[in-house]
């Protein structure tokens, strides 16, 4: 079996959703339910014995070990983590603590238990650390794609701590042998994707009638990755990747953000257009600019691509349109979400 953390997030969601309709392997699924953390994503699995959801925290460095003295996971898949920019500028100890101390806490507990391996179980074990391009920090118009060479230059609180995380990963390899491997993707959309990100905020709040708020002069670019064949990427890189290795995951879909929002009107405007016939692009407004706004991000994924083999499958025009049809179709998932009836089901089931 395999342990996934933050699996009841947007990406783990996602990941452990399509691992259980391909795969027999169980799967255990550590997820503390912050704000982020949305039971409903999982509500399929309800009766899937082969998903084991704990709620913990990483931190937790003691529950982690039982975790994995008790299960023996093949593999740590850490997707748990603070993942929201404009979060982290408000307030950034959420995201030391988790993205930083939690890496750490998690690395020790999986060290603790990989040691204690032996023979075949301790060759082919893997922690697969899921982290981000905006660790690498802003490009120029004209500067090449991050490659997986390119120094790490974050900006905000939220890259600087993934980038401590991604030290960490790196630093555990190095020393003590750990089997690790590191993932840094580019933006991802797609389903059960939480409305304080761009992409289904803005799908949202068109529907809601409500402003479509730009950042600043909404020409910041951005590289578009369908959360699907993100997961795809983690799959290969965990089945063929060569530990202490990092591999950039990317779509070559860099688009600047009014692009995108266009793009999600007109699909709207076609799909359910407005009552009064207005476009929904009448609802942009621009609004302050983000501090410290990274201007473009852009990956190079050919490593990836050519050691592994691994391709997306969709062009930004077909995942986003499936994007769009997704949350017109799952009402009862956003309703849960914007009402925040979810978090009064995560009370009830979890207390305090
Ligand atoms: P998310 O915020 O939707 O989900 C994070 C999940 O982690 C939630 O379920 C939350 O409850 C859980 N969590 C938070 N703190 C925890 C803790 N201390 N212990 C256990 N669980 C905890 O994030 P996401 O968008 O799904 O991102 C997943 C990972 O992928 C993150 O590490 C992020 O940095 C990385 N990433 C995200 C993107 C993106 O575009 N969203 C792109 C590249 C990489
Ligand atoms: P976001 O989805 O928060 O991802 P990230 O900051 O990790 O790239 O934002 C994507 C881009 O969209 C980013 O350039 C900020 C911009 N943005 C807006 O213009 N308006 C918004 O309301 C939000 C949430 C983001």
């Amino acid at each position: 079996m395999i342990l996934v953390t933050g699996g009841a997030g947007f990406i783990g969601g996602n990941f452990v959703l399509d691992w259980l309709a391909g795969s027999n392997e169980p799967v255990i699924n550590l997820d503390k339910l912050t704000y982020a953390g949305n039971l409903d994503t999982l509500a399929s699995l309800k009766d899937v014995p082969r998903h084991l959801f704990v709620r913990g925290d990483i931190c937790d460095r003691e529950l982690v070990a039982r975790l994995l003295a008790e299960h023996k996971p093949r593999a740590v898949i850490n997707f748990a983590a603070e993942s929201h920019v404009d979060r982290s500028i408000h307030g950034p100890g959420e995201f030391i603590q988790t993205n930083v101390v939690g890496t750490f806490n998690l690395l020790e507990a999986v060290r603790g238990y990989w040691n204690e391996l032996s023979g075949e179980a301790k060759q082919t074990f893997r922690f697969l650390h899921v982290s981000t391009d905006e660790v690498y920090g802003t490009l120029s118009p004209d500067d090449a794609p991050f490659a997986e060479t390119h120094p790490y230059e974050p900006n905000s609180p939220y890259s600087a701590s993934k980038a401590a995380s991604d030290h960490l990963v790196r630093a555990w390899h190095h020393t003590y042998g750990l089997p690790v491997l590191t993932t840094n993707c580019s933006n991802n959309y797609g389903p059960y994707h939480f409305p304080e990100k761009l992409i289904p905020l803005m799908i949202l709040n068109a529907l809601a009638g409500k402003l479509l708020p730009i950042y600043g002069d909404g020409q910041q670019v951005r590289d578009w990755l369908y959360v699907k064949d993100h997961c795809a990427a983690i799959r290969r890189v965990l089945e063929a990747g060569t530990p202490g290795e990092t591999y950039n995951v990317g779509g070559w879909n860099e688009k600047p953000n009014l692009e995108v929002i266009h793009t999600i009107c007109t699909i709207l405007d076609e799909l359910k257009p407005r009552a009064d016939g207005k476009r929904y692009a009448s609802q942009i407004t621009f609004v302050q600019d983000r501090s410290g706004h990274d201007r473009r991000y852009a990956i190079d994924a050919r490593k990836l691509e050519r050691e592994l083999g691994w391709k997306p499958a969709e062009t930004f025009d077909s995942g986003i349109r499936k994007t769009v049809a997704w949350y017109l179709d799952n009402q009862d998932w956003v309703r849960n979400v914007t009402s925040g009836a979810y978090r009064d089901w995560v009370a009830t089931q979890y207390g305090a």
